[in-house]
């Protein structure tokens, strides 16, 4: 309680701050195997590969102790993305909670890079950053913010020119309804710092999600890693800053802050109809009226690199060492769960990964007599997902059809009718419960009812 009465009048930062000391994020167990491969397009190598692709090298190939930056670190990418991160590049993992960065110290005990932990503020121009960086990751970080567009500016401020970076911004039009049930719970005096209310809050949704289709449809998918998780249901219902930004602003930012976009991870299969994302960037307005119609709800992951003059002569490269032997482990299940992908036979899934794990290394690796063993469109699910590029193949019909779309259309996304949600007995009688203790307005009430309506239409 002490949290909440302390965090009013603060500013954005020292809330966020006291948010991710309470509860750190994604706060996994310690002790929990985690598969690392599926971080497989998460690092610096694949973003440098997406910069190949355009003709270009990226720094972490020709600067061998360039920085990798983990802007807004949590507790488990600095592990994950150690796996990945070639061992002579030290790793600086910034983030705003101690708790955050003490938690990912304590994992990463064993990993062999030079890791830097940095407690402090991305948005404090005080707070003192590595400089020359080959590669920055910034995953859902930038939408906690004061001033993102500032913050990005700063970050390419302190990048090497074509120093790539991965970002993740919420997709604000795909979580309307997300906003509104947070409206909800303050509305109703609902603190994340109080497990009582966090009983109430989840009681409420999970009352929807019984008994209200679109609330079924939004939350069955949440239940086992948002609902039942503390750390996650906060991030997710009760944020001290989620800033609402359509996806103009965040085109416009990393414009302004001089950052040219190389793709953007398609990770649902929501952009079919569009060339592929990850190779050719979509245009704002097929961005804007998918988001619109929501055909397109992922969040926006972003592949960007900081515009530099083209080289004058041919840049030297390092050859890069693995911290890990990949060619040991299974491939990302990530890449066989599609309907055009999850029919691959092992060998071939295993041929894809060695291929995918040596051209990431640096190493020109050449699929063409693979072509004819796979359908078109699995070699497009595949190129999509990152698995394989149009350098893995030299005839133009592969490399055109890698890009090409995989449908002409996609349809509108359907939604179950709302219902009044003024008409539910049993919730009437836990919003009244909780009026009642709270001390709340009948006015209060509802503009609850209405926003918990609202939430209903897409
Ligand atoms: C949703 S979490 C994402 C963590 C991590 N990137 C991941 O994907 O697992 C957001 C992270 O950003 C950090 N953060 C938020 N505002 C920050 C700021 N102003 N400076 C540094 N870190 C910040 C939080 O502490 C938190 O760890």
């Amino acid at each position: 309680m002490d949290n909440v009465r302390n965090s009013v009048g603060l500013d954005i930062n020292s809330r966020v701050k006291i948010q991710y000391e309470t509860y750190p994020y994604p706060d996994y167990s310690l002790f929990i195997p985690l598969r690392t491969q599926e971080a497989y397009a998460s690092n610096s190598l694949f973003s440098a590969q997406l910069l190949k692709e355009r003709g270009r090298a990226a720094p972490v190939f020709t600067r061998v102790d360039a920085p990798i930056l983990i802007a807004g670190s949590g507790d488990i990418l600095p592990f994950v993305l150690s796996f990945w991160e070639p061992i002579t590049h030290p790793i600086f993992a910034i983030d705003i909670s101690e708790r955050n960065l003490q938690r990912a110290r304590m994992r990463s005990f064993l990993r062999p890079h030079a890791f830097h932990w940095r407690a402090g503020n991305l948005e404090d121009p005080l707070f003192k950053m590595p400089e020359n960086i080959g590669h920055i990751d910034s995953y859902g970080v930038l939408h906690h913010l004061a001033n993102p567009k500032h913050a990005l500016k700063r970050l390419h401020d302190l990048m090497l020119p074509g120093a790539t970076m991965r970002v993740m911004v919420y997709n604000s039009g795909a979580r309307t309804w997300i906003r509104h049930i947070q409206r909800s719970f303050a509305l109703l005096g609902l603190s994340p710092f109080d497990r009582k209310d966090l009983d109430s809050a989840l009681k409420i949704l999970i009352h929807l999600m019984r008994t209200n289709p679109m609330f079924a449809e939004r939350l069955t998918p949440m239940k086992a890693s948002i609902l039942h998780h503390s750390a996650r249901f906060v991030d997710t219902f009760f944020h001290a800053r989620e800033a609402r930004l359509p996806v103009n602003y965040w085109l416009e930012a990393f414009a302004s802050a001089d950052l040219e976009c190389m793709g953007l991870f398609d990770r649902y299969a929501e952009l079919d109809d569009l060339k592929n994302p990850l190779l050719i960037f979509p245009k704002l307005k097929d961005l804007e009226s998918r988001v619109a119609d929501r055909r397109f709800e992922n969040n926006f992951e972003v592949f960007l690199t900081k515009k530099a003059p083209p080289a004058t002569s041919p840049q030297a490269l390092v050859p890069l060492r693995y911290p890990t032997r990949w060619l040991l482990r299974m491939p990302p299940k990530a890449w066989f769960t599609f309907s055009e992908t999850n029919a691959i036979s092992m060998p071939m899934r295993f041929r894809l990964w060695r291929s995918f794990v040596k051209t990431l290394g640096g190493t020109s690796v050449i699929l063409d007599g693979h072509a004819a063993k796979l359908p078109p469109a699995t070699w497009q699910r595949l190129a999509r997902l990152g698995a394989v590029f149009p350098s893995n193949f030299t005839t133009v019909a592969m490399k055109d059809l890698l890009i090409a779309p995989i449908h002409k259309t996609m349809d509108q996304p359907s939604f179950p009718k709302a219902i009044d949600l003024q008409q539910d007995a049993e919730l009437r009688s836990m919003l009244n419960g909780l009026m009642i203790s709270k001390a709340k307005s009948k006015r209060a009430l509802e503009q609850v009812y209405r926003r918990l309506n609202a939430a209903q239409n897409p």
